[in-house]
């Protein structure tokens, strides 16, 4: 224990974060630096495919990501914590006042904001969205979950998001959690680096102490949305 502080004491860590994972990484470098301090931290926040152009340019020592990358690059990858997206909707939406489970068609129907090309979030549900044969009625692309928190609060239309993006204002502010069917898309962060890579002590602390506050995230999550713990699938 000792050996390693001190192993690790003049270490850096370069973080690439999709940027779901933005709500959640700074709290955990914090946290791994009170355990570990004189580390110095970096991070990246991009959407998907620029966080999988930087793996492959090999600029950071460990990624986070919600989807684990399959042909583009070769990855070693270990899940984390949970990554919940739901259907947000300003308070007072008529959708927020319908009958429970809205019907994903409902959704689709509804104006909606979309997450740009490239983005993991957007991945996931327009591929539900086909799945179920239906097709989101965008009303505008943003590139940033929190320009669609400000349009969705706006009025501009209901949006998918990762529960996450709400850790600050929870859920009772200006923007809703809906209980719609198919929902929540249930993901995962992964910790990601490129397989056969060597990493440094320090990223590999980094990993273990992430995998160690699984738990506590999740707690969290419960807390912001109760509901969610009646989907989660009870650890064995
Ligand atoms: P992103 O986040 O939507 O910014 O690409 C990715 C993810 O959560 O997969």
């Amino acid at each position: 224990q000792i050996a390693d502080r001190k192993g690790i004491r003049r270490g850096k860590l370069r973080l690439g974060v999709v940027t779901t994972a933005k709500y959640i990484a700074p709290e955990l470098l914090a946290a791994f630096g009170e355990k570990f301090p004189g580390i110095e931290f970096s991070m990246k926040v991009s959407n998907r495919d620029e966080i999988i152009q930087r793996i492959k340019n090999t600029e950071d020592d460990l990624y986070v990501m919600g989807q684990v990358p399959t042909g583009e690059v070769d990855v070693e990858a270990i899940p984390f914590a949970w990554n919940p997206l739901t259907v947000m909707a300003p308070r007072g939406h008529p959708l927020t006042m319908a009958e429970k489970p809205v019907p994903l068609h409902a959704v689709a129907e509804t104006p909606f904001l979309i997450r740009e090309p490239g983005s993991g979030t957007r991945h996931a549900y327009l591929r539900l969205f086909a799945e179920k044969g239906l097709k989101p009625n965008v009303a505008m692309e943003l590139s940033s979950n929190e320009a669609i928190k400000h349009a969705v609060a706006s009025g501009l239309g209901i949006s998918i998001l990762s529960i996450h993006s709400l850790a600050l204002e929870g859920t009772k502010g200006p923007i809703e959690i809906l209980e719609v069917e198919d929902f929540p898309i249930l993901r995962k962060w992964y910790l990601v680096y490129p397989r056969g890579r060597f990493l440094s002590l320090t990223a590999q602390k980094f990993v273990e102490f992430s995998a160690s506050q699984e738990q506590f995230i999740t707690d969290r999550l419960v807390k912001l949305w109760p509901d969610l713990a009646k989907y989660l699938i009870p650890p064995h």
